[in-house]
């Protein structure tokens, strides 16, 4: 009997409607590429619009279906005047993923509160109010999947360098993650994290202009390695997708082993 094509077929996304929260490069870029790829119609919002226009060209290009948004996850009335848009465009919204973020790599007695707020709000504050807006449309549904971009380092102390604010924030999205899985699961929505290790993205360019930082870096991963965005994104889209029906409140690690040791 030849094998069913029922588990590659559960990764699909043909119908569906996605969000994607910084998705102009990097991490957001190869989830948008990678739902686009599943069969979704994906909105790519980032604050730096063309960047989401080029993702949205790729995509196009190739034969799928998306469209762009400029959203500064900062201001809370962008996130649920975009959140409600982009559902009204494609007529649903059946994925989001809150991936935005950003970090204030100072020692903490330099820490300014402003600064502590702002990675609060780009970090947290934006996952629950874009998680909250889309499930006004989710629960009416009957469901859809939340994807939330953690870090290892909101599941760690870190160590390397200072960074509270954004240990503080990746912490608090991995148990916003549970506390909504929680909460939505009996109205069919599931929601779900990825903990990615370091990689070479913009978000740790300074980071890398120090040579000791990142063989410190490779030597503290058992891979012995920094992690490429297409790497995270499988694991996006495994939480996005039907693959993952019976999982909820799970934060995945892709971390080369990072938490491993
Ligand atoms: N790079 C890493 O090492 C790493 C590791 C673990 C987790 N993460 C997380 O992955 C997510 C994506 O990071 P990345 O490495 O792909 O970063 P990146 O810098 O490559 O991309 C981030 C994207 O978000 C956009 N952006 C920045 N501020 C924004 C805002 N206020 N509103 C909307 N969009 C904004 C940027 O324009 C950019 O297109 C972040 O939440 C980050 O914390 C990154």
């Amino acid at each position: 009997m030849p094998f069913s094509p029922s588990v590659f077929a559960s990764f699909r996304l043909d119908g569906e409607a996605a969000l994607i929260t910084g998705g102009g490069a990097g991490i957001g870029r190869a989830a948008a590429l990678a739902f686009a790829e599943a069969g979704a119609a994906v909105t790519v919002t980032d604050i730096d619009g063309a960047a989401a226009e080029a993702v949205v060209a790729e995509i196009v290009d190739a034969g799928g279906q998306a469209r762009a948004m400029t959203l500064d996850v900062a201001d809370e009335a962008e996130i649920v005047r975009t959140v409600h848009e982009a559902a009204a465009e494609f007529g649903r919204l059946d994925v989001l993923v809150n991936n935005a973020g950003t970090a204030k790599r100072v020692p903490t007695v330099d820490l300014d509160t402003a600064d502590w707020r702002r990675v609060l709000d780009i970090n947290l504050t934006a996952a629950m109010v874009g998680s909250r807006e889309a499930a006004k449309h989710m629960l009416p549904a009957g469901g859809g999947r939340i994807v939330n971009v953690a870090s290892i380092m909101g599941l760690s102390g870190g160590g390397l360098y200072p960074n509270a604010a954004y240990h503080a924030t990746k912490g608090a999205l991995v148990n916003l993650t549970r506390a909504l899985a929680a909460e939505w699961a009996p109205g069919g929505i599931r929601v779900n994290a990825v903990a990615p290790t370091f990689l070479k993205t913009k978000l740790t360019e300074k980071l890398r202009e120090d040579p000791a930082m990142v063989a410190a870096i490779e030597a503290r991963t058992p891979l012995g390695r920094f992690a490429e965005p297409d790497e995270v994104s499988p694991g996006i889209l495994y939480l996005a997708s039907r693959a993952s029906a019976m999982v909820t409140g799970h934060t995945l690690a892709i971390d080369g082993g990072w938490l491993a040791i």
